[in-house]
């Protein structure tokens, strides 16, 4: 049962000596005092496998090298609060004892509603039966604020939520668990709004995924296969990208999850959340976003010709993404992300001003958080 027993004083020496920081940059809280190694942890989301959280991401935690966690079904046991209580606990720990103390970790999972919810409680409608509800608003409100407790139940600060695609065919990809509020752009936009302002009233972050729409992607599921969105650019912005207008500036979302799917009519080589001019253009100057980006999963099927997950990460960096959702449930994968990060930082692959700013904008976000 080592990985029970986390020592956090023998840690601590073993990482004064490789890092030899003075004690005072590593608690100072300005981002200037990190390693360029702890400013690339900041911007990965790592997971882990099973129950138990294993000494590797405790470590890495400690460490610097994971910004947060999202956790999955398998994280916890639906029959014993007490696994993902611990976890949680065990996590803030690491990290409050480690080279990233005085910043919270971000504490993510998927709680849409209906049958896309990881954890225990609420929100107990999916979106499509919020989309139809006799006053959408204020449903949709409720749902927010169900999905907050039940994050907030186990100290989770940050929802992977809600979902602003707007879908086109009955039982698509995004109908067929009710994950899409409406067919009609224009509730999606009210109902993600009061979700998003439900959440925030109740001490919870969302996210709004995935930019600029899986609306129009049929059966195809971007976490298995290449995906490409055909729609002319003119229907891309006045039905898919709708819902984040009122997102981004009516409810002043804090995060936006590009998706894995390629755009021709904006661009032909890169999918959205690899691609500088969706990021960039679409999402930032031309919706005016100016909060944080959040990859989906970096292992994802869509990706497979993009390279590693390392590499995959450097281009969504390089794109404009802020933090990087090593999803995979393997503890290895989010520390080697954030090294691979690290490395493109110091080589100059990354814009060192692009990745300045990014760190600032995580900073930022993070320091809304209780710790
Ligand atoms: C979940 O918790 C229950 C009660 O503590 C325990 O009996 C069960 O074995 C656990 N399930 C798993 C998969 O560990
Ligand atoms: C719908 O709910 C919202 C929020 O609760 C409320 O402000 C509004 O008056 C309601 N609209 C109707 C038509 O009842
Ligand atoms: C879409 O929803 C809005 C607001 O509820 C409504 O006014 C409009 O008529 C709907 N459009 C269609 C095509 O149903
Ligand atoms: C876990 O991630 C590491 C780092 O990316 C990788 O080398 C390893 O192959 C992965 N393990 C599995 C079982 O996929
Ligand atoms: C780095 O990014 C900044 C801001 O986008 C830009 O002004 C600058 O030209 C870029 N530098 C290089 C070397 O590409």
């Amino acid at each position: 049962m080592r990985l029970l027993i986390f020592s956090s004083a023998a840690l601590l020496c073993s990482l004064a000596a490789v890092f030899a920081a003075p004690a005072s940059d590593v608690t100072s809280g300005s981002a200037e005092a990190l390693t360029t190694l702890q400013r690339a942890g900041q911007k990965v989301i790592c997971s882990y496998p099973g129950q138990l959280v294993p000494a590797e991401t405790l470590d890495a935690v400690t460490q610097g090298l994971c910004g947060g966690i999202i956790f999955f079904g398998e994280n916890l046991n639906q029959s014993d609060p007490s696994v993902l209580l611990t976890a949680v606990a065990q996590l803030k720990q690491a990290n409050a004892e480690g080279l990233n103390a005085g910043r919270a970790l971000f504490l993510s999972t998927d709680q849409e509603g209906g049958v896309v919810r990881r954890l225990p409680g609420g929100p107990f409608q999916n979106a499509k039966q919020v989309g139809h509800s006799r006053n959408v608003s204020a449903a949709a409100a409720s749902s927010g604020q169900e999905a907050a407790a039940a994050l907030k139940a186990y100290g989770l600060n940050l929802n992977l939520a809600p979902v602003l695609g707007v879908y086109r065919t009955p039982n698509d990809f995004l109908d067929e668990f009710g994950r899409s509020y409406s067919q009609n752009a224009s509730v999606v936009s009210t109902a993600a709004a009061a979700f998003i302002s439900g959440q925030r009233s109740s001490g919870v972050l969302s996210s709004a995924k995935h930019f600029p729409g899986l609306g129009a992607a049929g059966s195809k599921n971007t976490d298995e296969e290449p995906v490409t969105i055909s729609v002319p650019l003119s229907e891309l912005r006045s039905i898919d990208e709708a819902p984040y207008k009122a997102a981004i500036h009516q409810a002043e979302v804090e995060l936006v999850m590009p998706s894995w799917a390629l755009y021709p009519s904006l661009d032909a080589a890169f999918p959205a959340g690899l691609s500088r001019t969706i990021i960039q253009r679409e999402l930032r100057a031309r919706h005016g976003f100016a909060g944080v980006t959040v990859s989906d999963a970096i292992e994802a099927g869509a990706l497979r010709d993009f390279g590693s997950h390392e590499q995959r990460a450097r281009l969504a960096a390089d794109a404009g993404m802020d933090l990087i959702l090593a999803a995979a449930r393997n503890a290895s994968q989010g520390p080697s992300v954030a090294r691979a990060l690290a490395g493109a930082y110091d080589s100059g692959t990354l814009n060192r001003t692009e990745f300045d700013a990014s760190i600032v904008r995580i900073e930022k976000l993070r320091s809304t958080l209780p710790l």
